[in-house]
């Protein structure tokens, strides 16, 4: 499985440039500002707000002084995102001040480019102190927009807790910034560029990343089914920073058709779009997978290429479906190849993962919603693939999802389930596979309602509402045909730490393993969004071919009853529903 080398342009010494005299460190004055409170997915403005003086400096800054001494002086620190509007001026307020605060080496990806999970595996790669990524995720991008900033460690995981609340603390009480008085760094051409000590390396952002993907993946295989003539393929990078992913990967390196890819440009403002690949946004890739001559498999990105969505002709693989699909077609992927170490999903995932786990034998984890919580299993070697329903699949080759990463599992499967098959026989199509595998394991229809922009007050009255149902419930209680198995407020221990997540989601568990989650979601920038999941188990194979919706309705209904939604919040149906 060596990694080969033919068409993606590699960094080799492009220009260097050279200013031994190295430089001063000015320390600029600042005042803490407020609100730089950092999320689970870092720090997420409007992008005005991070223009304003000093705010994404104090950040910056307010982080360093966060990091051990070791982390910053003499350190390498890895620098990318997804393309977004104000990133290229982020870039040099982010180099000058790493420069100003000792640390030795940037290597940043061309143009400021570089996918969340490509920066994941760089830092891997490079064994780089940590890195930073300018993104806010699937948020829309421009003047008006979002902007965002990510810092991940050294195992290229999100920095965990006890650094962000530093972080928090820091902006807080911050007096000064540390910033070198170097020039602006040429990012639009790979080379290094050296002031004294410090080191910006413009490296290509896709290199690191498709070696180890190539080690992952049998490309021997991928190439074979994306060259045939009997499949086709269409990836939606929704402008966004899968752009410059898609057609180095799919198209230069897998043989895959120019036409393939499209929205393959990324720009920084994704197109106008709203770069999150569900069945709402991604609209394009939707109607030319229901279409007239719809192609086997098509996939999208999100804005910083950690989320993926999973189409067949005229067919939704679910988030939930997905990750338990790859699982149990783990040997169509060398990299798995020695066996799964455990599998785990968050907790409002649907538990079509945890039949494979059974059957397989494997270690089985529920973790609360959020990437992070995965990593401490990898990092103990003991998941190898997780996933969540919000559209996030993946593995420990990185610590971060990876959107590519499944698309490639996906055409993996589709090849190995084709091996041998003549030219002109018939596909094993992606519904057949995802048919074949529910006859086995069951199907859990599953769902989710997301009522974004709720006024805050109403959606934690609904929460109250719903937290003092749950403590007068018991087990037997009936919501129509249901009978209540636990209700509860969902809560989680690493197993490897052994920190608590507590108040982690609201769950409505019935007898025969349907479930109701409510959530308020961790990720918008404005109001609330309520996430209402809904799950049923069903092993009948005469009732697999129902629409999700229709199989799921009576669900529906009560959990819009007991949560009494539409008297809280005014809403009478969701804005998204996947
Ligand atoms: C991000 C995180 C995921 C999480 C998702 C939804 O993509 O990386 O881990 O599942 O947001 O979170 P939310 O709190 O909005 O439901
Ligand atoms: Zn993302």
């Amino acid at each position: 499985l060596a990694p080969k080398r033919d068409s993606v342009v590699r960094a080799a010494g492009a220009s260097t440039v050279v200013q031994p005299e190295g430089f001063q460190v000015t320390t600029v004055p600042t005042k803490p500002i407020e609100g730089q409170k950092t999320g689970t997915s870092g720090l997420r403005k409007k992008v005005k707000e991070f223009m304003s003086p000093n705010y994404l400096a104090n950040w910056i800054q307010a982080l360093f002084d966060s990091l051990p001494d070791e982390d910053v002086k003499g350190s390498t620190l890895v620098l990318g995102g997804d393309g977004r509007y104000f990133n290229k001026e982020a870039a040099q307020i982010i180099i000058k001040i790493a420069a100003g605060n000792g640390v030795a080496k940037i290597l940043v990806g061309r143009d400021g480019i570089a996918s969340t999970p490509a920066v994941s595996a760089i830092i891997r790669a490079r064994k780089a102190n940590g890195g930073f990524i300018m993104s806010a995720s699937h948020n829309p991008g421009g003047p008006k927009y979002d902007w965002g900033i990510k810092f991940n460690y050294s195992s290229g995981q999100p920095a965990p807790e006890a650094i962000t609340d530093k972080i928090y603390g820091n902006t807080q009480s911050i007096k000064e910034i540390k910033q070198a008085d170097i020039p602006d760094v040429n990012l639009s051409e790979l080379g290094v560029h050296k002031f004294g000590d410090f080191t910006v390396e413009v490296i290509d952002p896709v290199a690191d990343y498709l070696d180890l993907l190539e080690q992952v993946f049998d490309f021997d295989l991928l190439k074979s089914l994306l060259t045939s003539k009997d499949f086709r393929f269409k990836f939606d990078a929704m402008h966004a920073v899968t752009g410059a992913y898609a057609k180095p990967i799919f198209v230069d390196r897998l043989g895959a058709p120019e036409d393939s890819v499209f929205n393959g440009v990324p720009l920084e403002d994704f197109g106008g779009g709203h770069p999150d690949p569900n069945l709402t946004y991604a609209e394009e890739l939707v109607k030319i997978m229901y279409g007239p001559d719809a192609p086997d498999l098509g996939a999208a990105s999100d804005g910083d290429g950690d989320r993926n969505m999973v189409l067949g002709n005229h067919f939704f693989i679910t988030p939930s479906d997905s990750v338990a699909m790859i699982a149990a077609y783990a040997e169509a992927i060398p990299y798995f190849r020695s066996g799964l170490k455990g599998l785990a999903r968050s907790m409002p995932t649907s538990g079509a993962l945890d039949r494979v786990a059974k059957e397989l034998g494997l270690p089985f984890f529920e973790t609360p919603t959020g990437w992070k919580f995965f990593g401490n299993l990898m990092d103990a070697g003991k998941c190898s693939v997780c996933g969540e329903e919000s559209f996030g699949t993946g593995s420990d080759h990185v610590r971060e999802k990876d959107g590519i990463w499944a698309v490639l599992a996906w055409l993996s499967i589709v090849a190995y389930k084709n091996k041998g098959k003549k030219e002109g026989e018939e596909l094993v199509s992606v519904a057949d596979i995802a048919k074949e595998h529910w006859r086995k394991y069951g199907r859990n229809f599953f769902s989710r309602y997301d009522y974004e922009e709720c006024d805050s007050d109403s959606a934690n009255k609904m929460v109250e509402h719903l937290r003092s149902i749950i403590a007068s419930s018991k087990k037997g209680d009936k919501y129509g045909p249901y009978e209540l198995e636990v209700a509860d407020d969902f809560a989680y221990t690493d197993p490897i730490d052994g920190s608590v997540a507590t108040k982690q989601g609201l769950r409505f568990i019935f007898s025969d393993g349907s479930r109701i989650i409510y959530r308020l979601s961790g990720t918008g920038s404005a109001g609330a969004t309520i996430r209402i999941y809904i799950e049923q188990y069903e092993p009948d194979t005469k009732k697999h071919d129902l629409d999700a919706q229709e199989a799921l309705k009576p669900l529906i209904d009560i959990a819009l009853s007991i949560s009494k939604l539409q008297e809280f919040t005014g809403r009478t149906k969701p804005t998204v529903i996947t």
